[in-house]
């Protein structure tokens, strides 16, 4: 009877030593499980009661349960201890100082071709012109028949095409264009029917957007660029308004200085067709390798609406006349810094673009 006494004792003084050893909750729990738990010691010693004389069973028992209750007890303000210590900790960690400076962040800023789109932008809305956007994905219904520029007519090889191709399959061979005729399109033209078809004279719009030509990459050439093309549709519209037009938005983009001129173009889709040119700004006019030793660079085509054009807008060409205008914004920008290669635009390197930012 004795060794039960002395066992009940012995474990309540080691619980108590290993309960007040315990620094973690999972310790905790696993000691309640020792000692109280079903095949845990409690248990077994009071599994011994049966041995023990019925006269001083009930004290034992009596006794037993004291320890399980203190031990039970014990154990709650002990995880009481540690999950307040617990949060003095986590509160202390997480601390927020109110009162510190923020971080600085870093802004970003216009590409300087969008910055030179914005300008031009700007700068047409002073004559009138509102912006009228058309798809990139075209067919070639618009970027080419519509625009007098038959299927095999040998204009069309004055535009390299990207073709939205047909996956291949093993029946039907390789990938090749998509019958239905989806192009990328390859210059922003084929907005100007669109526009036609859509708006009311007098017409005065400008389409900036993204072009695509299969175009080996060089210093002036991307396979993806941008252009901005401008249509006016109204009565007697002549050249004369399109070279005043285009004179003063080179004054307003390069100064009154720029020096301008217009020389004979070709395009199928206007009539008379001019290519229009810039005085070199990066040598002066005195001819480098930028400007190709001649002094000027060219910047956009341009010429009177075509009649057959004309006529697939939905208008009589004997009563409204237009002149309609394609020009290249990233050359435009390149001329306006003396960047000397297209490639640096889309080289996503910091240093070249960052050297943009001021003012935006
Ligand atoms: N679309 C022509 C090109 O990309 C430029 C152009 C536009 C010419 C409008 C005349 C009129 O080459």
């Amino acid at each position: 009877m004795t060794d039960l006494r002395t066992d009940l004792d012995d474990l309540r003084s080691t619980a108590r030593e290993r309960l007040a050893a315990s620094t973690t909750a999972e310790g905790i729990e696993a000691l309640r499980h020792d000692l109280l738990g079903r095949s845990g010691r409690l248990t077994m010693l009071l599994r011994q009661l049966g041995s023990v004389s019925v006269e001083i069973r009930p004290a034992f028992g009596q006794l037993a349960n004291e320890i399980r209750r203190e031990l039970e007890a014990a154990i709650e303000s002990r995880l009481d201890v540690l999950r307040s210590g617990d949060l003095d900790a986590r509160l202390a960690d997480e601390t927020l100082d109110m009162s510190a400076p923020g971080r600085p962040m870093r802004i970003g800023h216009l590409h300087p071709i969008l910055t030179t789109m914005r300008d031009l932008r700007e700068i047409f809305h002073a004559y009138g012109f509102e912006v009228f956007e058309g798809p990139e994905i075209e067919t070639e219904e618009y970027n080419f028949e519509l625009l007098n520029i038959p299927p095999d007519h040998p204009a069309r090889d004055l535009w390299d095409t990207l073709f939205v191709a047909e996956p291949g399959t093993a029946e039907s061979g390789p990938p090749r264009p998509a019958a239905d005729g989806t192009i990328l399109r390859t210059h922003t033209s084929p907005v100007q029917v669109r526009a036609m078809r859509e708006l009311q004279p007098p017409i005065r719009v400008i389409t900036p957007g993204r072009c695509f030509r299969y175009e080996a990459v060089d210093a002036s050439h991307s396979f993806e660029f941008f252009q901005i093309e401008g249509l006016v549709v109204d009565r007697d519209t002549s050249l004369a308004d399109l070279k005043g037009m285009l004179e003063e938005i080179a004054r307003a983009l390069y100064g009154r200085e720029v020096r301008t001129r217009f020389r004979p173009g070709y395009y199928p889709f206007t009539e008379p067709s001019v290519a229009f040119d810039i005085g070199c700004l990066v040598c002066g006019g005195e001819g480098c390798p930028a400007c190709k030793r001649s002094g000027w660079m060219t910047i956009l085509g341009a010429g009177m609406v075509h009649p057959t054009v004309l006529r697939n807008g939905g208008f009589d060409p004997d009563e409204f006349q237009g002149y309609a205008f394609g020009m290249g914004p990233d050359r435009m920008t390149m001329l306006r810094h003396g960047i000397g290669d297209i490639r640096l635009f889309f080289s996503a390197d910091l240093r070249f673009v960052t050297q943009f930012a001021e003012g935006r």
